[in-house]
């Protein structure tokens, strides 16, 4: 049969790159985006597009029914900053959307589950450096614990019911095309366009906060290479970890001022310091390495290169 796709979130930082991916990679015709209003032009007005609640299970195994779909790739969730302000509706969207694709694919209406993962499942009591892909996970953040308990249920439904459902530990993501929203990570997508549009920047996070990190188009390509990889590749059915590099706000400070000499770096930790300090500051990511041919192409140099060249060219034109 051939590979249908249906795309929830699809007009978030992730769901936007991914669904031009996937178009690409599958044909216009064959994936499905959606998303809870119609919030980025090219994914609504370059191939089919419905709106859809990620907590309308009904909506969505309509869906899966009208277009045949064989794939779900489920983006929607509340970040973690933004979920620690309104908690319980963090927890419901990010553990009922789950589950609506998990029982759908019990139920046998789709065969395969993208899900995604994050560095949040991991706490103050774990190991900062290079995380283990199984070590002590005591997640502080309400994200943490939905994240966590998500990857305990996906594994739990591959073991019992077998749904093959896959996922990646994504670190922070940064990328050029649409807006972060809602993440502690998110700083290190803003202080590029600052340094284009101001020529300084005031960083939520202190100057030697560590954590990892990954350019948009490595997170993309792992997303689509996870969910390619033959049956017997996939050994984890919690999630995988996956890094790229990892730098603190004054290293991205100082590789920005290779571009832009005067940029101005500053700090003004928030509430999110505090997110941040019980993530780890590396990953050990040797699994998805060895399990299914997981490399990153992209360090602090080259993508800060690929940002500041995309975003002039695309973003800021003149
Ligand atoms: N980048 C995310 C966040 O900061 C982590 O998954 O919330």
């Amino acid at each position: 049969m051939d590979t249908k796709i249906l795309i929830i979130g699809a007009c978030g930082q992730i769901g936007t790159e991914l669904t031009a991916k996937l178009r690409a990679t599958y044909g216009v015709t064959n994936v499905i985006a959606t998303d809870i209003r119609k919030l980025n032009n090219e994914v609504v007005n370059n191939g089919i597009f419905e709106v859809v609640n990620a907590l309308d299970y009904n909506q969505i195994e309509h869906l899966i029914e009208q277009y045949h779909i064989t794939d779900v790739y489920l983006m929607a969730a509340l970040l973690s900053a933004t979920a620690e302000k309104n908690p319980a509706f963090a927890w419901d969207l990010n553990m009922n959307s789950l589950f609506h694709v998990l029982n759908l694919a019990k139920a046998g209406k789709i065969k395969k589950i993208f899900w995604p993962s994050s560095i949040a499942v991991f706490g103050p009591t774990t190991p900062r450096h290079q995380t283990p892909q199984y070590t002590i996970m005591e997640p502080s953040t309400v994200y943490g614990i939905s994240k966590q308990t998500g990857e305990r249920w996906c594994e739990y439904y591959y073991k019992q019911y077998g749904v093959d459902v896959r996922s990646i530990r994504y670190p922070g993501l940064i990328s050029w095309s649409t807006e972060a929203g809602g993440g502690t990570t998110d700083y290190a997508v803003d202080i590029y366009h600052k340094a284009i549009t101001d020529g300084k920047f005031t960083s939520f996070l202190s100057e030697n906060t560590e954590l990892p990190m990954m350019y948009m188009d490595d997170a993309i390509k792992a997303t689509i290479q996870i969910m390619q990889a033959p049956l017997d590749q996939i050994k984890i059915r919690s999630s995988y970890n996956l890094a790229a590099m990892s730098f603190t706000p004054k290293q991205i400070g100082a590789a920005i001022t290779k571009h832009y000499p005067e940029f101005k770096l500053s700090y003004a930790p928030d509430f999110r310091q505090k997110i941040a300090d019980s993530w780890p500051a590396s990953i050990d990511d040797s699994s998805a390495r060895a399990d299914w041919g997981w490399t990153n192409d992209f360090d602090m140099t080259t993508m800060t290169e690929a940002m500041f060249k995309n975003l002039k060219e695309q973003v800021y034109p003149h």
